[in-house]
């Protein structure tokens, strides 16, 4: 439906997904698997990274080869669940900046009030890349990508591991501009903001909590 929308369909991305969704699944192995999931996200969403040709000394010659261009990527992890994807990350783009963002949804308005914002100097300079497991409704999404947009960065990608039709649309319509990258596109929301069938509230799965 949206040609900006990336559905990575890789056997090893869709079976650690569906160990994911189980729930009887330990903490232990969800945040294990979630780690190696984003890796395999992260080689799909860095596929289009610009590339400059440097002289290089072999043992045998000198010759010309390619390495990444310009500043360092930015992985922009919405807090908390963004942690589990950034980890496994940082595994293939060692190098790559790091940005933080807080929200927290008010019980009043429903909608997401930051709590923290930190990113790395020279913005306007980098390609963002912002990972959370889950988007649902898409309104912490769109809070983070416009506040993200305010600093004038290259580009900007979103990645989830799980999203809905929902979610898609409402970060579609405010940033139409923004590529999504997902593992799936589930059913639907349920009326308390959880994408069904999905796989529970990753923020719990993933440390533990209740
Ligand atoms: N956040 C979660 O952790 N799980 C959902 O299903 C939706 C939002």
């Amino acid at each position: 439906m949206y040609d900006n929308v990336h559905l990575i369909d890789h056997p090893l991305v869709q079976h650690k997904l569906t160990l994911m969704r189980n729930k009887e699944a330990s903490t232990n192995s969800f945040r294990r698997l979630l780690g190696e999931l984003a890796s395999l996200m992260a080689y799909e969403v860095t596929r289009d990274m610009p590339t400059q040709e440097v002289e290089v000394q072999t043992p045998l010659e000198t010759t010309r080869a390619r390495v990444i261009d310009g500043k360092k990527l930015v992985f922009v992890s919405i807090l908390r669940a963004g942690t589990g994807i950034l980890d496994g990350m940082l595994n293939v783009v060692p190098g790559a900046r790091v940005g933080h963002i807080g929200l927290y949804r008010d019980p009043q308005t429903l909608q997401p009030v930051e709590y923290y914002f930190k990113m790395p100097e020279a913005m306007a300079e980098r390609d963002v890349v912002v990972v959370d497991p889950m988007l649902a409704t898409g309104n912490s999404a769109v809070a983070a990508v416009s506040r993200i947009k305010s600093l004038n960065p290259r580009s900007i990608k979103f990645v989830c591991l799980l999203t809905c039709p929902e979610g898609i649309a409402a970060l579609h319509a405010a940033h139409p501009d923004v590529p999504i990258y997902t593992a799936a596109i589930d059913r639907q929301l349920n009326e308390h903001g959880y994408i069904l069938p999905g796989l529970g509230d990753a923020g719990d799965r993933i440390f533990g909590t209740k």
